[in-house]
């Protein structure tokens, strides 16, 4: 059996985990909304139509912010289809998903069902087909008080308070040549400011997200964050980065080690950020709302052009596999291994799309196996992430050269002394031997160490075995101050550890 080895100290302290870290995303895309959280007439809905079994769940999974309404649907939607008596809002045709989209579900309903689920909300304005007035109209329909047009129609609509909305991103994916109104950096960064700008007048509080690159494989990628943020440094908060990975050919070792790509390329955006902060004396570090990542095997996808003006279609429903879930698990390290910079995530998308939760029209609802991952870590990743000095051997990939078959990271609650150690093994051939020290842990004992792994690594879950893949506890022991455990290959593993530390 290979060894690994690695080092916990509270010393060795990356930044605080920002809980915003585990959100999601919600989509008028396939069926995420519709089907998906929302049915009105399932034996499982409630008064609202929203599915309590999918809110269960999400609840389960721990997500703390839902990004909404897009994605490629916010560049030409129209935020005032999704308000009022909902018999006669409008029926309407999504370019982005060439579906028809039918408003049953808009704003007032998102806003109910997050309240429902209590987690942060998260708004896309539409600077695609639309501009900084509708962002604004948008912004005073959910933040004003009330006295004005827009906010007195949200008082007409049943919400006599304020929305309260803190968290807005400037558009969507606005570098995407399929983007609904894609634009240059130059015609972009322009359009954000102004509408930064102008959103800050009316609400100071509002936190304000920044459009970066589409993925990392954009040719304007580097160039479109500089233009970017040359123009509105000063007003955002946050620049955004989308990541999807999938497995190519059958090659299984370069997918659990496409992490590596996620890490070097929040590497590459902070660079960027520091850069045009440097050239613009500016004072403020920006942070990254990274707010679409996941797996996603998008050579499945047949393109916008294969859609046919359906509502909500079964659309990208991909059903994930063990190593769907341990990459999944990587992807998790990774940003918590850059908390410091990175504030926000947002798996993409929370339900049927691309989702940690899958459901039927009618039917169950049920856990993805990469559900998993994202409910351990948004449940014990808290407090300080901590550096994970580690020393582990090599894989060689064809993708990415030799890669630590080992990936981990760590956090520390100070309030409470409780440590959390998520580490993956990427190996899918043998076991891995891990030692931890603890030393620099006072009182370190191990309270759980679960796996998530399974001699089929391609097994999934699905509506007939809905709970076939699951994490499972395995034995792990202290001794002089040292852990040692066994990682089975290709797995995703959580261990537990409460320590004196506070
Ligand atoms: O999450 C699916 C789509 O992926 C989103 O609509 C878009 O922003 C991204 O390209």
């Amino acid at each position: 059996m290979h060894n690994a080895r690695l080092t916990l100290d509270p010393a060795f302290r990356i930044g605080t985990i920002d809980r915003r870290l585990f959100g999601s995303f919600v989509e008028h895309m396939g069926r995420c909304v519709y089907t998906g959280i929302f049915e009105p007439g399932h034996p499982r809905a409630d008064d609202q139509g929203f599915r309590t079994d999918v809110l269960d769940l999400a609840g389960e999974l721990g997500v703390t912010v839902v990004r909404y309404p897009g994605g490629n649907f916010v560049s030409n939607y129209r935020w005032e289809d999704g308000v009022g008596p909902r018999e006669s809002r409008p029926t309407r045709l999504d370019l982005a998903w060439r579906s028809i989209e039918s408003n049953q579900f808009g704003l007032g309903e998102y806003m109910s069902w997050i309240r429902r689920l209590g987690a942060e909300p998260m708004l896309a304005v539409n600077l695609g087909t639309r501009g900084l007035a509708e962002a604004v109209d948008l912004l005073e329909y959910c933040n004003f008080p009330g006295g004005t047009e827009m906010s007195d129609r949200r008082i007409e609509n049943g919400d006599p308070e304020p929305y309260g909305v803190k968290l807005w991103c400037l558009g969507n994916e606005m570098d995407g040549p399929w983007q609904m109104g894609h634009q240059t950096a130059h015609e972009y960064g322009r359009k954000a400011a102004e509408t930064a700008r102008a959103m800050r007048r009316l609400d100071p509080s509002v936190e304000l997200v920044a459009c970066g690159s589409s993925n990392r494989q954009m040719p304007t990628f580097g160039s479109w964050e500089a233009a970017v943020l040359e123009q509105t440094y000063d007003q955002v908060d946050y620049i955004s980065m989308h990541a999807y990975y999938q497995e190519h050919d059958g090659d299984a070792d370069s997918f659990l080690a496409c992490a590596v790509d996620m890490d070097a390329f929040i590497e590459d955006v902070i660079s960027t950020a520091d850069h045009v902060r440097a050239v613009g004396r500016h004072r403020k570090r920006l942070k990254i709302s990274f707010d679409e990542w996941n797996v996603w095997y998008a050579s499945r996808f047949g393109g916008e052009a294969s859609l046919d003006w359906a509502a909500a279609p079964r659309l990208i429903e991909d059903e994930y596999s063990v190593l769907d879930a341990v990459v999944v698990g990587t992807f998790l390290i990774s940003l918590i291994g850059h908390a410091d910079r990175v504030a926000i995530g947002c798996q993409a998308q929370l339900a049927n799309i691309i989702a940690p939760i899958r459901t039927e029209p009618g039917g169950p609802a049920w856990r993805q196996t990469i559900f998993h991952p994202f409910a351990a870590a948004a449940r014990l990743a808290r407090g300080e992430a901590l550096r994970v000095a580690h020393d582990s051997p090599l894989i060689d990939t064809a993708r990415y050269g030799p890669v630590p078959a080992l990936t981990a990271a760590a956090s520390l609650d100070p309030s409470t002394g409780d440590t959390a150690l998520f580490a993956v093994n990427r190996d899918r051939t043998g076991p891995l031997s891990l030692t931890v020290d603890l030393r620099a842990l006072p009182g370190a004992s191990l309270r759980s160490h679960e796996v998530l792994a399974d001699d089929d690594q391609r097994r999934t879950n699905n509506q007939q075995h809905p709970d076939r893949v699951a994490p499972r506890a395995v034995a792990g022991r202290v001794e002089d101050g040292r852990l040692t455990v066994t990682l089975p290959p290709a797995s995703w593993n959580v261990l537990e550890i409460s320590t004196d530390a506070k």
